[in-house]
């Protein structure tokens, strides 16, 4: 499949872009390019299509604006130490994207394509990766219904979209641990919904139950199982991993893909990374009580929180209609703050990538 290229003429001068790069936060600045690609009922994918960074222009009536058939992906380019840029696992996302698409009526994506596109942007945008330790390139493919109509149906005419934004380091001045508050009012996901997919539904209607989060005082939400709201499934935009007993013999768990949650990459990968370690390393069921007895006990030594945004984020404290409760002094645990070093160096390239995870950028 061929991708045509037309860069934008008039990128951002050399040091307009450093300045945005000395202190990019996140998903504020978005590079020159952008990647596109139209599906149609009747033709197919088009090819893709390099082309200046730009507003999309949508007839009111556009599909997506009314019914939200949409859905996304987030994964990220690391600048390497020979200066060159590498992706990582990002034909998980490829995947992920297609299994979101069937799920939302829309056409999948090739796997080959994805792939392509990404690949793509990142060459052209390179100058735009940065440079400094945990900072990275943000890239965010999605997907959007465009066909002109009110009828409510799957849409037959799809856009693709991929742009590209500098993310700078998530904690600056170390990892900080969330205080996260237990939602009983709100769900995220109901068996049958589409949890598992990555749609932009789900995160709009995960927003008033942040809101309350935040009006209890807690950084993020903790989301429970739709039917016997006791069940603990994620964090917000992120996967939650409990670490069960200490040091050596600790064995670090997950809550098990339902369908109701998100198959994280970041989760995953953390389940191989700490068998790695030398860690016991699985998935679990766990309840609400089970984890307040847990910490109770002592059984429960940390919690954390992980996701590619911000790669692994200690809970420090729990907020609850039931209880409050905090993990040791509510500081980051060791074995959290092991394995995000461990990440944080396959993805930087500072330690060797024994499973294939990185993909160069040609
Ligand atoms: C709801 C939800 N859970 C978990 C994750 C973590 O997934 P990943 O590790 O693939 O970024 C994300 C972010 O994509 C998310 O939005």
């Amino acid at each position: 499949m061929a991708i045509s290229l037309t860069p934008n003429k008039t990128p951002l001068s050399e040091n307009a872009r450093a300045a945005i790069l000395a202190e990019p936060g996140f998903g504020k600045y978005f590079t020159d390019n952008m990647v596109t690609a139209t599906w149609s009922f009747s033709s197919g994918w088009s090819e893709l299509r390099l082309v200046p960074y730009g507003p999309l222009s949508l007839d009111p009536a556009t599909m997506v604006l009314h019914y939200g058939q949409e859905i996304f992906e987030g994964l990220k380019a690391y600048r390497q130490p020979d200066g060159g840029v590498a992706l990582f696992r990002p034909e998980q996302n490829a995947k992920r994207f297609a299994r979101s698409a069937t799920r939302l009526a829309l056409p999948a994506l090739p796997e080959k394509l994805f792939l392509e596109s990404v690949n793509a942007l990142v060459n052209q945008d390179r100058d735009w990766v940065p440079t400094q330790a945990d900072e990275s390139l943000y890239l965010r493919p999605m997907m959007i219904a465009t066909e002109v109509g009110l009828g409510v149906r799957p849409s037959n005419r799809a856009e693709y979209v991929l742009i590209a934004s500098p993310a700078g380091a998530y904690f600056k001045g170390g990892v900080r641990p969330v205080t996260v508050w237990i939602t009983t009012e709100y769900v995220r996901a109901a068996p049958g919904g589409t949890g598992e997919a990555k749609c932009g539904g789900n995160y709009a209607a995960s927003l008033l139950a942040q809101q309350s989060a935040a009006a209890q005082g807690c950084d993020q939400v903790v989301w429970l199982d739709a039917v016997h709201r006791e069940y603990v499934e994620e964090m917000g935009g992120m996967n939650l991993y409990f670490v069960m007993g200490q040091g050596p013999s600790a064995r670090v768990v997950t809550p098990k893909l339902t369908g109701t949650l998100l198959a994280g990459i970041t989760r995953d990968s953390l389940l191989t990374l700490a068998a790695d370690l030398g860690y016991g390393a699985g998935e679990i069921s766990i309840t609400v009580d089970e984890w307040r007895k847990g910490v109770a006990d002592g059984e429960i030594s940390e919690v954390f929180a992980c996701g590619t945004a911000a790669v692994i984020t200690p809970v420090g404290a729990v907020k609850s209609g039931t209880g409050d409760w905090t993990h040791g002094s509510g500081e980051s645990g060791p074995i959290a703050l092991q394995l995000r070093a461990a990440l944080l160096g396959i993805q930087g390239g500072t330690l060797p990538d024994e499973h294939g995870w990185m993909a160069r950028v040609s």
